[in-house]
């Protein structure tokens, strides 16, 4: 595919995408994560065309995203107590859960596995379309294999060129995240992947622990290697470190007014220098686009200050390991 990619907009965007996806076509859609590359699920062609549109490997499962919770036993051979809780507590919304597939659902989707991530998207343009196609649709983040997530449909355009032929413009997204994934297979529940629900909430909801990825280690296939990566090398430092004048074209990216105080002399807010919310959502919000944005200055190195370590920054945490290749 070459050229340009379109922006759809508005109702006749809806129509349009819903027309091409029910023909086996890849489109970008908007999600209050970040925007995803969607397909229809159920075909297999359509399915191979967002790995080749991405450059990912086809053993990397795909999420599938469903209307609602009623469409669970479509694709998921059992739905356990815990599924029904979660999906009361959070859908539509940015959790996504790992349970056993039907026996009915191609395996192109879940990368071979026997297991099958699903979730419901509240983007209103997304349940739109899942509404008006009655499809599942598989969507991955909507970038090329192992760069950032994009969380504006400019991104998408620009990272996407000549791999697809539309993204819907649905506005930057929500969280600017990708969802919480947790895995109902195994006795205690487990996240797979931080994201905007916190364990916290996902134990309040459950009335049960549940284990995360620095306590039990289990490697999720798609997930295990450096991820979210930007052109530019990122490397995290403390505060302290950030008050040494560089030799090579760096960017930074702070929270504390500390770290500002100690750029002061050498970076310049709004060049080279952006300063993010103190404040775990809202600095999620903006990572991405962040990064993006940093990286369109040629830099050779993004120097990001070390965000808070408590639970609440869980999600930032695991993505700034991955973007700087330690993760
Ligand atoms: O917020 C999101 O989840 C976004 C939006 C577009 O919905 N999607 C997203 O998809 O982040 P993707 O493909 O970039 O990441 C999906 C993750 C991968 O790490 C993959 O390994 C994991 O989900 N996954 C999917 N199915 C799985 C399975 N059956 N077993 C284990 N991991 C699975
Ligand atoms: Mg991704």
């Amino acid at each position: 595919m070459t050229g340009q990619v379109q922006i759809l907009r508005g109702e006749e965007g809806v129509e349009e995408a819903s027309r091409r996806l029910i023909n086996g076509e890849c489109i970008a859609l908007p999600t209050e994560t970040v925007y995803g590359l969607a397909a229809d699920a159920g075909n297999p062609a359509a399915v191979k065309a967002i790995f080749t549109a991405k450059g990912r490997p086809t053993d990397h499962p795909l999420i599938v995203h469903l209307a609602s919770a009623a469409q669970l036993p479509e694709w998921a051979s059992e739905v356990p107590k815990s599924a029904w809780q979660l999906t009361e507590a959070f859908w539509p919304g940015p959790l996504t859960l790992l349970l056993h597939k039907k026996s009915t659902v191609t395996t192109h989707v879940t990368g071979g596995l026997e297991t099958i991530a699903v979730r419901a998207p509240s983007h209103p343009v997304f349940q739109a379309i899942l509404e008006k196609t009655g499809l599942g649709l598989a969507a991955p983040s909507a970038n090329r294999y192992k760069k950032l997530s994009p969380t504006t449909a400019e991104q998408v355009a620009h990272g996407m060129a000549g791999r697809i032929s539309a993204v819907i413009d649905g506005g930057p997204c929500e969280f600017g995240l990708e969802s919480t994934i947790i895995d109902l297979t195994r006795t205690t529940p487990a996240v797979l992947r931080a994201g905007p629900v916190t364990r916290a909430a996902l134990e309040e909801a459950l009335g049960q622990s549940v284990s995360t990825p620095e306590n039990h280690g289990i490697a999720v296939p798609g997930n295990v290697e450096a991820h979210y990566q930007p052109e530019a090398r990122l490397q995290r430092v403390q505060t302290s470190e950030l008050g040494i004048a560089p030799e090579d074209s760096t960017a930074y990216l702070i929270w504390s007014d500390a770290a500002a105080a100690a750029v002061a002399d050498f970076a310049k807010a709004g060049e080279n220098l952006l300063h993010l919310p103190a404040e775990p959502e809202r600095y999620g919000q903006a990572l991405y686009t962040a990064l993006h944005q940093l990286d369109q200055l040629d830099v050779q190195t993004i120097l990001v200050e070390f965000t808070p370590t408590d639970e609440s920054w869980a999600a930032v945490n695991d993505r700034l390991r991955r973007a700087a290749g330690t993760g």
